[in-house]
């Protein structure tokens, strides 16, 4: 029950990986500011975090949009008085080669999304994080360590989001602000299918085998796990465990499994 009486402000909180850490949390009794774009999604989440036994202020929100970002810390600070923890969680992939992009402008997006979001939403909430000697998580990915063919603009958007929070980590440290960082393999969630295409639009269909992969609840309670410990970071899978001391001796080995699992789709 490390997030009881804990206010949070968890981003893409209506489907998916933020999803699971909602119901989660408001197990555990948290306080929820639940941000995305779907108000009618968060509302389903909020009702649900409700019966679990959490609280749960609905904003709707789009973390491309600074001044929505800043709205959002203040509309929880208004509702719940402060704030403990700050989840970025929303996140937007891609499934395309770089050579058959139709239009740079959905790379551009995919930064702003993972990147810009994430950015603006921790530099409204961190006076309020320092007042609570709170936890920034920041929920990157495999593709933040490595690159992924077909990932190229997420992976950049993730290896920024690791940039900028590891930097951040040392600043806040004397402040009692711990930020750890989750480094999730694949996941089953609609983000696949979700994931923009050539033409800039979602593929509309999920090409891993989703059974295969980790479900978005376990994903939430291996990141709750390590943020309640306040650990720098949360490597989910023996797969990336390995590949980070393998990317320093043999590095073309981690591109080939990088490749596979792209091809293989798990
Ligand atoms: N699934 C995986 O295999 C995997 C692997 C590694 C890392 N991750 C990371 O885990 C996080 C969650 O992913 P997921 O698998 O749960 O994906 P998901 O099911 O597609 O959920 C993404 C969430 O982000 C929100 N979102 C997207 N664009 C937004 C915007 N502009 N403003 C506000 N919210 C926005 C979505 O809500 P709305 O559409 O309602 O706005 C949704 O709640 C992401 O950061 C992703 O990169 C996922």
């Amino acid at each position: 029950m490390d997030f009881k009486d804990n206010v949070v402000i968890l981003t893409g909180a209506s489907t998916g990986i933020g999803e699971a850490l909602a119901h989660q949390l408001a197990q555990q009794g948290a306080w929820l500011a639940l941000a995305a774009r779907n108000a009618e999604k968060l509302e389903q989440v909020a009702a649900e975090c409700r019966d679990h036994g959490g609280r749960a202020l609905v904003v709707p929100t789009d973390v491309t949009d600074e001044s929505q970002c800043e709205m959002l810390v203040d509309q929880t600070v208004a509702a719940f008085g402060r704030i403990d923890t700050l989840i970025n969680n929303a996140g937007l992939s891609m499934w395309m080669k770089l050579e058959d992009v139709e239009d740079l402008a959905s790379l551009e997006y995919l930064m702003r999304v993972n990147f810009f979001g994430s950015m603006y939403c921790t530099y409204y909430a961190l006076p309020h994080l320092k007042r609570a000697k709170g936890r920034i998580i920041a929920i990157a990915s495999v593709a933040a360590r490595t690159g992924i063919p077909t990932r190229t603009g997420y992976a950049a958007s993730k290896h920024a989001m690791v940039g900028f929070f590891e930097s951040l980590r040392i600043e806040v440290e004397d402040d009692g602000v711990s930020v750890t960082i989750a480094f999730p393999d694949f996941v089953a969630s609609g983000m696949h299918t979700r994931s923009l295409g050539a033409d800039g639009k979602p593929l509309g269909h999920n090409p891993l085998q989703v059974d295969k992969i980790m479900t978005s609840e376990e994903c939430a309670r291996l990141i709750l796990d390590g943020a309640a410990q306040r650990r720098r970071q949360v490597v989910m899978s023996n797969r990336s465990r390995f590949g980070q001391w393998l990317k320093l001796i043999a590095p073309g080995q981690v591109d080939k499994i990088a490749k596979k699992a792209i091809e293989k789709g798990k």
